[in-house]
């Protein structure tokens, strides 16, 4: 018992906190970096209680509106699946952290949940209410973050995620399944369900900009949640 305490505490004194789920790196180590970040990011997004971070994976995402030019959409109680098979690379740092660019490649994603929609799709006219799926999203995603500095009530600096921009581009076809489409009118779904079949392209590039943002605003926190925890002083060495 005195050993273990002693242990614990030599390693606090020297700096070494294995609580911590980003290994130390050099600051200007990258692939260090890189590997680090993509280890722990799986383990955010499973959330940890202790520390009050919610799972983020799968992530449920209570309201997504959007008011488009020509198409009104909500999704209720959606589900987003497959953030821990995403794979950030090519990052890059500037020297006081607080810019952070790179590319994240996320190979199987999926969503589902409750619908209302309204408008025009591209060109077709669609409307309806139900439940939706969609599958099969990979997506490339280049990404800008903006972080604060924050010095803790432990006298130590701490990262805050203050903007991410992003911009998204889809790699293969997702399959749109909207139900009960018009009211049930199976020939006018069947027309949509063909049309969003082959211009999957446009169809997701319309729709994606309000998930992504709520679903980015929800992970921002989680991972800010997690960044309180834990100093830079320890992880990032000069
Ligand atoms: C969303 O889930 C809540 C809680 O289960 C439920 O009360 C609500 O009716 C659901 N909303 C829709 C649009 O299905």
């Amino acid at each position: 018992m005195y050993l273990s305490l002693l242990i614990t505490f030599m390693c606090l004194a020297g700096g070494v906190f294995s609580s911590s789920l980003f290994s130390p790196c050099k600051k200007n180590d990258l692939p260090c970096i890189e590997t680090t970040v993509n280890d722990a990011l799986p383990k955010i997004f499973a959330g940890i209680p202790e520390l009050g971070i919610p799972k983020t994976d799968p992530q449920f995402v209570a309201v997504i509106d959007a008011d488009l030019t020509a198409l009104k959409y909500t999704f209720y109680n959606s589900t987003i699946y497959g953030y821990k098979n995403c794979k950030m690379s090519n990052l890059k740092i500037n020297d006081d952290l607080t810019k952070i660019s790179g590319e994240v490649l996320c190979s199987s994603l999926m969503m589902d949940g409750v619908y209302e929609m309204k408008g025009r799709l591209i060109t077709l006219p669609i409307e309806g209410n139900g439940n939706y799926m969609f599958e099969g999203a990979s997506f490339h995603v280049d990404f800008d973050i903006k972080l604060d500095k924050i010095k803790g009530s432990d006298g130590k600096t701490h990262l805050f995620i203050r903007k991410i921009t992003y911009k998204a581009k889809p790699l293969t076809p997702i399959k749109f399944n909207f139900q009960n489409l018009f009211n049930g009118k199976e020939d006018l779904a069947a027309v949509v369900k063909k049309f969003a079949q082959e211009n999957w392209l446009e169809i997701t590039l319309l729709l994606q900009d309000p998930i992504w943002e709520a679903s980015l605003d929800q992970l921002k926190a989680a991972v800010n949640k997690y960044l309180a925890t834990f100093a830079i002083d320890d992880t990032i060495l000069n």
